[in-house]
């Protein structure tokens, strides 16, 4: 009697066990196809200016909007993004040497991986804020490209991207967030030009292009952070603690990374870059924030 039950004890976990394991293999499979699904986007024609003032520019869009952050000062990219047994996405090497994707990239490529967030291969890229990039002007996209061109070669040669078998399962149970290619209209079209002022409507372009991925589209704070352990991101509306500060501060908190109170801001923010902001930018910026709406801390 006993052995019968334990014989039927053995089939039935046999056959979880095998359940459990064809449940595995097809979230692996699905999680594998969604992660290296490949995105047709049409390719948009700018004007790549050549002017050395134009230049100058882009380097200063590259540098506000932190692409040396990631992809490190020289451009030559590194191994940054790795979590050991779930995936690793190396930063790629943005200049001509060897292992750069200067080396074959077209102008078109270039606008595609920035603004719509779809690298040289067709597939979305993980990890860069390209749903800001997406509303830099043609001008400014102009312009980055025009620098991205000139930097000097660096040679790094990188591994490919990798989402091993538990990041592909996790990619499944939509653990993993939205990757910027599926959450930026790519029907959209771009402003051309957008004059640089100290006006509300430039400050909130650079706000689209730099502080919502973060703070959220109403910049009133939404959950930030790796899945699981997500805290809110601060309220920058006049509803959040800005609304004691004063533009000095502001500005003061951007350059030093110190808010008012002495709080020192961490690496999330990316303080360093944006303190390199001019000062008709960052007073742009804030005129913008003050004139928000007053809302409560979201996330
Ligand atoms: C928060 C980090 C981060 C920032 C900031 C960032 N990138 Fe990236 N970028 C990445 C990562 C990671 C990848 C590779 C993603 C992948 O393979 O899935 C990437 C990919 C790219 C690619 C695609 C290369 C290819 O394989 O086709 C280009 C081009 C690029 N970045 C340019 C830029 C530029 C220009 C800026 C600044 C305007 C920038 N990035 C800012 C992290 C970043
Ligand atoms: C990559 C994500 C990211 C981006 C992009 C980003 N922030 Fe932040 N920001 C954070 C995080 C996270 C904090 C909280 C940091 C802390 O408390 O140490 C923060 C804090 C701040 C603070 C301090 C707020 C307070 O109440 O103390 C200000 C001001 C701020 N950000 C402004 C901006 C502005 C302006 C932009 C766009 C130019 C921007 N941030 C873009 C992530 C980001």
């Amino acid at each position: 009697m006993i052995r019968k039950i334990l014989k039927w004890i053995g089939i039935v976990l046999g056959g979880l066990i095998g359940l459990l394991i064809v449940a595995f293999v097809v979230l692996v499979i699905v999680g594998g196809a969604q992660a290296n699904k490949t995105y047709d986007v049409p390719a948009e024609t700018i004007p790549i200016p050549t002017e050395a003032e134009a230049i100058e520019r882009g380097e200063h869009v590259a540098l506000i909007h932190y692409c040396q952050q990631c992809h490190l000062d020289n451009l030559g990219g590194e191994l940054s993004f790795a979590i050991p047994g779930l995936l690793s996405i190396p930063t790629p090497n943005l200049t001509s040497g060897a292992g750069g994707v200067g080396s074959f990239y077209t102008d078109a490529d270039w606008e595609r991986a920035i603004r719509h967030g779809v690298g040289h291969d067709g597939r979305a890229l993980w990890v860069m804020p390209s749903e800001n990039f997406s509303h830099l002007s043609d001008e400014d996209m102009g312009a980055l490209i025009a620098y991205l061109k000139s930097v000097p070669p660096v040679d790094n040669e990188l591994p490919d991207r990798k989402i091993e078998p538990m990041g592909r399962v996790m990619v499944t149970l939509g653990m993993v967030p939205p990757v910027a290619a599926d959450r930026i209209d790519h029907m959209a079209t771009s402003t051309a030009v957008i004059e640089p002022a100290i006006s509300v409507e430039y400050g909130a372009y650079l706000a689209r292009t730099m502080c919502t991925e973060c703070h959220g589209a109403n910049l009133n704070g939404v959950p930030f952070g790796p899945p699981g352990q997500e805290v809110p991101s601060p309220n920058l509306t006049p509803g959040g603690e800005l609304a004691t500060w004063t533009e000095e501060q502001f500005i003061a908190t951007l350059r030093t990374g110190i808010t008012p109170d002495g709080h020192q801001l961490n690496e999330e923010m990316p303080w360093p870059y944006f303190g390199q902001m001019t000062d008709d930018e960052m007073q742009a910026l804030w005129l913008y924030l003050q004139s928000l709406p007053v809302l409560a801390q979201g996330g």
